[in-house]
């Protein structure tokens, strides 16, 4: 058999094939370029983008645990005016989709960062963030209120036509009600799921490790969770759903493919290894020449199919 046809569409981005670099966890893009190349990606999210810069939250910072790490970050970035006038350099002659991830604390601040990237051609898509654990204000506090969220998505539809793909938070009762607040307020798809809000306590100094005692935990024990969240959300709405989670292999992103995902996002597992994005774009080929199956859109949802 030839070499399979991986490519897919998400919410008008036309990607060659379905797996993309999960925000927060591959920089700009330009710091895995020591180990492959890049534009082997299906497309690159980049860190949280907010108006301002940020600093971020006091250290530490990150934690390890049992199977998988919790993040209390804090958004840091160096806000969007330097995104757009220096980062964004490094992205003119790439040929694959760049989506900026973006954030704040209030609705303003995600319109006036939507007005500020509809313009930049090197941008295919923005990622609205109403999923971050580690703000005060603002971030997780969208995406945990059916209102807010279709409030929020429904301002930020209203000032681009860049295509937008609402990254929704998992610490909520019932992702389903977002998820259709999002779409219903003119998302063109859905990312799912961001961190699960969690902690760790040194037992030794007696308090918490995280510099701001709560964190994100993600990695491969959100994997079973996240699985179960995309194959609800992706029963229930009619536009395409990225799926991630604790993605570290080929055999990971095919179930979130056979739960209804159009496409996957790859965070923690660049860490241990930095090569996962393209071992997991090679292994999902591999796995469709193995089946005898041309199209890779023949595998969105298959496990959906008399389930
Ligand atoms: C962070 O910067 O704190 C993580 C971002 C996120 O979880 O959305």
């Amino acid at each position: 058999m030839n070499q399979p046809d991986l490519s897919v569409e998400i919410g008008g981005i036309s990607l060659k094939n379905p797996v993309m670099s999960a925000s927060g966890c591959y920089g700009y893009g330009k710091e895995y370029g020591a180990f492959y190349d890049v534009e082997k990606l299906g497309a690159l999210v980049v860190k949280g983008t907010t108006l301002e810069p940020r600093e971020g939250n006091p250290p530490p910072r990150i934690v390890e645990t049992a199977a998988g790490i919790l993040n209390s970050v804090g958004l840091q970035n160096p806000g969007v005016e330097y995104f757009i006038n220096e980062e964004i350099r490094t992205f003119s002659g790439s040929s694959i989709p760049l989506i900026v991830n973006i954030a704040g604390n209030l609705e303003e601040e995600y319109i006036r960062l939507a007005e500020k990237l509809d313009p930049v051609k090197e941008v295919s898509g923005l990622e609205v963030n109403i999923s971050c654990p580690n703000v005060k204000k603002g971030g997780m506090a969208f995406g945990t209120d059916v209102e807010c969220a279709h409030r929020l998505v429904k301002g930020v539809r209203a000032v681009t036509s860049k295509p937008l793909i609402v990254k929704l938070s998992p610490n909520v009762t019932d992702i389903t009600g977002v998820a259709l607040a999002a779409q219903e307020a003119g998302a063109d798809a859905l990312s799912l799921i961001n961190t699960l809000l969690g902690m760790a306590i040194d037992i030794h100094s007696r308090k918490p490790v995280l510099g701001n005692v709560l964190g994100g935990l993600s990695g491969p024990a959100v994997k079973p969770v996240a699985l179960r969240m995309v194959w609800q959300v992706s029963e229930k709405v009619r536009i395409p759903v990225v799926g991630m989670g604790g993605i570290m292999t080929a055999e990971d992103a095919l179930e979130f493919i056979m739960a209804g995902a159009s496409a996957v996002a790859v965070g923690t597992a660049n860490f241990i290894n930095p090569l996962a994005i393209p071992d997991i774009i090679e292994g999902i080929a591999g796995y469709m020449i193995e089946n005898n199956i041309r199209e890779f859109k023949e595998l969105i949802g298959a496990a959906r199919k008399g389930a």
